[in-house]
């Protein structure tokens, strides 16, 4: 969290002495996330840093974390006005910019709405139970096909560039209605370098903090800029073309649902009446940009540790054999009655931790005194860095730990908690069990995977192209 002032007479929360100008940006430039974990093991759950001359407050520990952001939630809900985000979305995000008022709280809501009516909201028009589950099947099932026929072709392969574009795919049907070729050059020049975004704006981005540093060439500041151009080029496109065939009849996808919100006679109504019209179109960027960068990331490191820990994979495919068999294909209904699966991805989600922070936060300062010599120092999990989805298994492995996945806390908690949770959730399980009920992941002989995180606002892993896949069933035993 980031403090704006320094009110007289207040002391700051223990941490390590910094440089004058600088603070302690040396030592935090690198893999700040394992840095500011050193730190606080010695400064304690709330602790103070200085990025250039600026304050900012880590936190840490469940109880901490809640404290701040369910507790005192009003209080922690703002975001910092910080330079990069200015460019995401000609500064008007939902996400990233510092509005926190009444503006973003009707933004947040009608967001969430939209995303709620075309995703896990019951379909009256499709076979399937609601259209996520519709759309991410296909896109599994597409996945399926194409990793077999790269397999056949080349022997081996890089699954993130499929993935990235799959996922990308559910989301698109969902917002835009429409769905993209794996080849579609325009698509892949966004989704397929998301790391030109994540790198900047990743927590703790020295530009952000020392100004002079925005003054220099940057590199990273440079491809930014161009990526988050082509994203609002790419979306307004799509939109005008939703604005020129709109029909109020037959709202198609996310896009028509906002832009009904933006017509007359509905404003009165509800509750975007002091909203631009602009602020709530536009919020599909916020939507669509969120929605294919994480659950690729997700399914991306799903994939890694699959092919590391074969065995964990082999009993994954076992439960799925057991409870769903070879004559159907997953259903989101599964869910719940295959715990070892769900386990896994709880896992998936601790141990790697793709998402270090929450974006970050602002706070002021007179909130703090109350709870910041407390000291979280019971420990969280046992042996934390061995990967063991049976953690989140009851004692006799038949039911997922609740508590224990509750302290899992990837999608941040309070007022400015994740919004695609759910959606993310289910989409991570029916993608991997649909590709596991079919396929067989490795990697060639030889070679390993590296698993070694690359931090960002989220953590990627160096790409792979020595992935293999083996049809677990003859295709004709498949309906
Ligand atoms: C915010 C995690 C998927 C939409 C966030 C935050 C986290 C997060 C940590 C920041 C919370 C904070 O600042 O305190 C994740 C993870 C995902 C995921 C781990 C996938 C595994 C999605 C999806 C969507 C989405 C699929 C939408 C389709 C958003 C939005 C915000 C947000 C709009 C900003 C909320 C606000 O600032 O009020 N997410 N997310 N996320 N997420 Fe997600």
């Amino acid at each position: 969290s980031l403090r704006q002032h320094v009110p007289q007479g207040l002391k700051s929360p223990p941490g390590p002495r910094g440089y004058p100008i600088l603070g302690n940006v040396l030592e935090l430039r690198k893999d700040t996330h394992l840095a500011l974990t050193r730190l606080s093991q010695k400064y304690g759950d709330v602790m103070e840093v200085r990025i250039g001359t600026r304050p900012v407050l880590v936190l840490s520990g469940l109880d901490t974390i809640k404290q701040a952001l369910v507790k005192q939630g009003d209080d922690f809900m703002g975001r910092p006005d910080l330079h990069s985000f200015r460019y995401v979305t000609d500064g008007q995000s939902l996400t990233f910019s510092p509005d926190s008022g009444e503006v973003w709280k009707a933004r947040r809501k009608l967001a969430q709405n939209a995303l709620k009516t075309f995703s896990i909201a019951p379909s009256p028009t499709s076979s399937s139970t609601c259209l996520l589950e519709e759309h991410v099947s296909k896109e599994a099932d597409y996945l399926v096909t194409k990793f077999l026929q790269l397999m056949d072709e080349e022997k081996s392969f890089d699954p993130y560039r499929y993935l990235v574009v799959s996922v990308a795919n559910v989301i698109c049907a969902m917002c835009f209605g429409k769905r993209y070729d794996h080849n579609d050059q325009e698509l892949l020049n966004i989704v397929n370098v998301s790391e030109q975004f994540v790198n900047v704006a990743a927590s703790g981005n020295p530009a952000d903090f020392i100004p002079v540093l925005q003054y220099l060439p940057s590199r990273a500041m440079t491809l930014f800029k161009d990526f988050n151009k082509r994203f609002v080029h790419f979306l307004q496109k799509i939109v005008k073309e939703h604005y020129e065939t709109f029909d109020e009849n037959n709202i198609r996808d996310i896009t028509d649902s906002l832009i009904e919100q933006c017509l007359d006679k509905k404003v009165e109504a509800n509750t975007a009446t002091q909203v631009p019209k602009e602020k709530i179109v536009n919020l599909v960027n916020d939507l669509f940009g969120a929605g294919f960068d994480t659950v690729t990331t997700g399914l991306s490191w799903s994939l890694m540790y699959l092919v590391t820990y074969p065995n964990i994979q082999k009993k994954i495919q076992k439960e799925l054999d057991q409870t769903i068999g070879w004559e159907r294909r997953p259903r989101l209904s599964d869910r719940g009655t295959l715990p070892y699966t769900e386990a896994f991805i709880l896992e998936m989600f601790r141990h790697s931790s793709f998402l270090p922070f929450t974006i970050p936060h602002r706070y002021g300062l007179k909130l703090q005194r109350r709870w910041r010599d407390k000291v979280d120092s019971r420990k969280l999990w046992k042996d934390p860095l061995t990967f063991n989805p049976e953690r989140f298994l009851s004692a006799e492995g038949t039911e997922v730990n609740k508590v224990a996945g509750e302290k899992v806390l990837v999608f941040g908690l309070g007022k400015r908690k994740c919004i695609g949770e759910p959606i993310a959730r289910w989409q991570v399980f029916l993608f991997l069990s649909t590709l596991l009920q079919q396929l067989e992941f490795s990697v060639c002989d030889g070679k390993k995977v590296d698993m070694t995180p690359l931090y960002g606002l989220s953590l990627k892993h160096k790409r792979c192209e020595h992935f293999q896949v083996k049809q677990r069933f003859p295709k004709k035993s498949m309906n």
